[in-house]
This record gives C-alpha cells, sequence and structure tokens, in this order.
C-alpha cells in the first residue's frame, strides 16, 4: 500500500480499531523512525495537505509499511498532529481530528452551511462530539 491513503478508504478500514491503545504510536515508530527520529515532526502539526505532501515525499524516500501500519500512521497524525478550520476542512479531516463519527461530522458541515462556527463554544453545542477529546485538542482547532 502507497501513501497518501485515502482519508474515506482509512475511515472505513480503521474505524473497527480502537484508538488510543498505543498501537498507532507504535506504527508511527515503526514507519517513520526509520531513517530519523520522530523528534523531527513530534509536537509540530500541520494541515492535512501539508502532511499528505510529507507522506508522498517519504514514500519517494523509501517509506513503506504494510496497510495496517500506515493506516494507523494516518489515524495518528489527523488526532494527534492536524489543524483544522472547522468552517473550511473536509468532514474526513474534522472526523479524523475530533476523533468524532462521519455522521458527527457530516452534522457539523450542514451546520456550518448555514451558519459557521465561532468558538469551541459553538462546537460543543453539536451532539456527539466527545468534550474531554476537544478540549485535548482545541490548540488545533481554528475557526
Ligand atoms: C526511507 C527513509 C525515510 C523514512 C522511512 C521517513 N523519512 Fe522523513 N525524511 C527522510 C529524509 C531523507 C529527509 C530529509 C530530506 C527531506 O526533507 O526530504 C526526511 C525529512 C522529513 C521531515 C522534514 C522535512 C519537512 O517536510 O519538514 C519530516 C517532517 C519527515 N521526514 C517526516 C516523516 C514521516 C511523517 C515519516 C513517516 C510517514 C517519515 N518521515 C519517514 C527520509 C525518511
Amino acid at each position: 500500500m502507497k501513501w497518501p491513503l485515502p482519508a474515506t478508504f482509512f475511515l472505513l478500514a480503521a474505524s473497527g480499531w480502537a484508538a488510543g491503545d498505543g498501537a498507532d504510536w507504535e506504527a508511527v515508530t515503526a514507519v517513520c523512525g526509520k531513517c530519523h527520529t520522530t523528534a523531527i515532526f513530534e509536537g509540530k502539526p500541520r494541515s492535512w495537505d501539508r502532511w499528505n505532501d510529507v507522506f508522498a515525499e517519504m514514500t519517494q524516500h523509501g517509506a513503506n509499511g504494510t496497510t495496517e501500519q500506515l493506516m494507523r500512521v494516518t489515524r495518528y497524525f489527523l488526532e494527534n498532529l492536524t489543524l483544522v478550520n472547522m468552517n473550511t476542512s473536509a468532514a474526513e479531516e474534522i472526523a479524523g481530528v475530533l476523533g468524532v463519527s462521519d455522521e458527527v461530522a457530516a452534522t457539523i458541515v450542514e451546520r456550518r452551511q448555514k451558519q459557521r462556527f465561532n468558538s469551541i463554544a459553538d462546537l460543543r453545542a453539536i451532539s456527539g462530539i466527545d468534550a474531554a477529546k476537544l478540549e485535548q485538542r482545541k490548540s488545533r482547532i481554528s475557526f
């Protein structure tokens, strides 16, 4: 399997695996820690488009892994290192960054077409949002 993985494929296939059990990070260290340390990107969030450019570039350098590893890496980057804008980013990116289902992400996209989001408080009002994840990830969310 080659980078970049289509986000929809990732969502379908990875939604069955528990997130946050450490296996996603293990996949990151296995796939992305081969040629340089993970310190090169730890704590340095970027937009999803920019990460996809990085994945494509690293593939050219020779980065690879099993399909499961690449999907876990994809999820890790979305959940921990990706910046989103609630009024412009794609539903898949919102689902990944907020750690919510496709349905909740679709609700957010529908709602912003009628009324833009201006704050974390606006988001908290959406049913299905995990308040603890939102609090933890709010520095990566813009409006
Ligand atoms: C086969 C070796 C190899 C693997 C595996 C690899 N990289 Fe790299 N990476 C490089 C090389 C070589 C450079 C320096 C040259 C460059 O910047 O393209 C680099 C540079 C980088 C940079 C700094 C450049 C930038 O765009 O900011 C980042 C970030 C990065 N890698 C992320 C990753 C991630 C994420 C993964 C796992 C998906 C990964 N790398 C896997 C070889 C690798």
